[in-house]
């Protein structure tokens, strides 16, 4: 079985999503600095073009996450592959997602990143899938809600390729 990508969103489209983001946050974070909390390796691509929209200082960190072996998802419970490089206490930090899909990654990290006492927390994604959603989690920025299909592009990835694609594809399988 082969596979084949359908362009779904268009690169202007999604470009022009991320300089709306941009302005939101700009104008959101007036006088203030924003630390952006890219998560590895899906979030790399969308965190990079949307801080090259926004007007405030940017700070820019990077952590990498993986799901505990298949007993434990259900619970949440994620590894820190790579932490941190800086400490966020007191910081204005939105963390920056490709996809938010059951909301498992994002419900767990986002508890553990509150207790390392930042100023305050947003979470700012890409990409929604709603009717996937097991875990509760408060989304301040979205680029798009989108149905329940698997997409590549813009950082995702299919058995990690596809992830340079400079748009958002769905994932259509083939004899
Ligand atoms: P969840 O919200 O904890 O279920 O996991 C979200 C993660 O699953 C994302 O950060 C992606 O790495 C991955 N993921 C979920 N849906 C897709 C998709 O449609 N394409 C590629 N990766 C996906
Ligand atoms: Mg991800």
């Amino acid at each position: 079985m082969s596979e084949h990508i359908r362009e779904y969103l268009a690169e202007d489209v999604v470009d022009a999503k991320i300089c709306e983001i941009g302005a939101k946050i700009s104008a959101d974070y007036a006088g203030k600095q924003v630390h952006l909390v890219s998560v590895l390796k899906g979030g790399a691509f969308f965190t990079c073009e949307l801080a090259k929209r926004i007007t405030v200082p940017v700070s820019i960190d990077f952590m990498s996450v993986s799901s505990y072996g298949k007993d434990t998802k259900s619970s949440g419970v994620v590894k820190i592959v790579k932490d941190l490089d800086e400490s966020i206490k007191g910081k204005d930090v939105i963390v920056v997602e490709d996809i938010v899909d059951s909301g498992r990654t994002l419900s767990y990290l986002l508890a553990m990143l509150q207790d390392r006492g930042p100023k305050s927390l947003r979470l700012c994604t890409l990409l929604d899938k709603p009717d996937r959603r097991v875990v509760d989690v408060k989304v301040d920025y979205t680029g798009f809600q989108i149905p329940d299909e698997f997409v590549v592009g813009y950082g995702l990835d299919y058995d990690q390729k596809y992830r340079n694609l400079p748009y958002i594809g769905i994932v259509e399988f083939e004899e």
